[in-house]
């Protein structure tokens, strides 16, 4: 099983591990994109998006991603990070449809995730450029009520040929090459790198 996957290719990544975002914080991002990962910030609540992704983009040439929990308007945010050089955004929780354009129009890339194959549907139907299945095993912002198991492989069927980066649980190799062997292009971990040394003294975590 190949692990450099059309989504690898697509993120401008070397292996299929995505970090969640988990914080806004740029080391533990960093060394992700670092170790050819794609490193994600959590930016819904920053004062400025923009100063976190040019003091993370100071600490890596590699992508990275930045995310924004949709429950309040999240468009001032957005701009600030795209102005900034992000090209890799990712939303959950609510309807990215009125943030795919902006992001397209800076070249950049939409990641959303979903909880069921209906709502992977409907994103992919707005313009979504990778689908983040997400499990209900997942730590932190749960969004779904389908387990990762039965969900990556419902949604992958559906969306095809979009790419799913599978979430939830997932701990280890094994882990991965699950998901991999279920048709996701990735796996995206969150509550594994919460063990990360980077992650110490993180500022600004999303754990409430
Ligand atoms: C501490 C913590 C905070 C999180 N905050 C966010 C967030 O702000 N936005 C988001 O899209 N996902 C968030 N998540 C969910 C992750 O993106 C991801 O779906 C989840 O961690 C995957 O499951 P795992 O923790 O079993 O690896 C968070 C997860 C954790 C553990």
């Amino acid at each position: 099983m190949s692990t450099h996957t059309p989504v690898c290719e697509l993120l401008g990544i070397e292996h299929p591990i995505v970090q969640a975002p988990v914080a806004a914080d740029p080391r533990l991002p960093a060394a992700v994109s670092n170790a050819g990962g794609l490193g994600s910030l959590g930016l819904s609540w920053s004062d400025d998006a923009g100063d976190v992704v040019r003091e993370t983009a100071g600490l890596t040439d590699r992508p990275l991603s930045g995310n924004f929990v949709l429950n309040s308007d999240q468009q001032h945010r957005v701009d600030q990070a795209l102005s900034a050089g992000l090209r890799v955004v990712s939303f959950i929780f609510g309807d990215p449809r009125s943030y795919v354009d902006v992001v397209h129009d800076a070249g950049g890339l939409v990641m959303h995730t979903v909880g069921s194959a209906e709502e992977a549907r409907r994103a992919v139907g707005c313009g979504v450029d990778v689908i983040i299945a997400q499990g209900w095993e997942a730590g932190g912002h749960v969004w779904g009520g389908v387990a990762t198991l039965p969900l990556v492989p419902a949604v992958v069927d559906v969306v095809a040929p979009v790419p799913v980066i599978a979430a939830g649980g997932i701990g280890d190799a094994r882990g991965v090459a699950a998901v991999l062997a279920l048709g996701a292009q990735a796996a995206l971990l969150g509550t594994r790198f919460l063990l990360a040394d980077e992650m110490r003294s993180t500022r600004n975590t999303g754990v409430a």
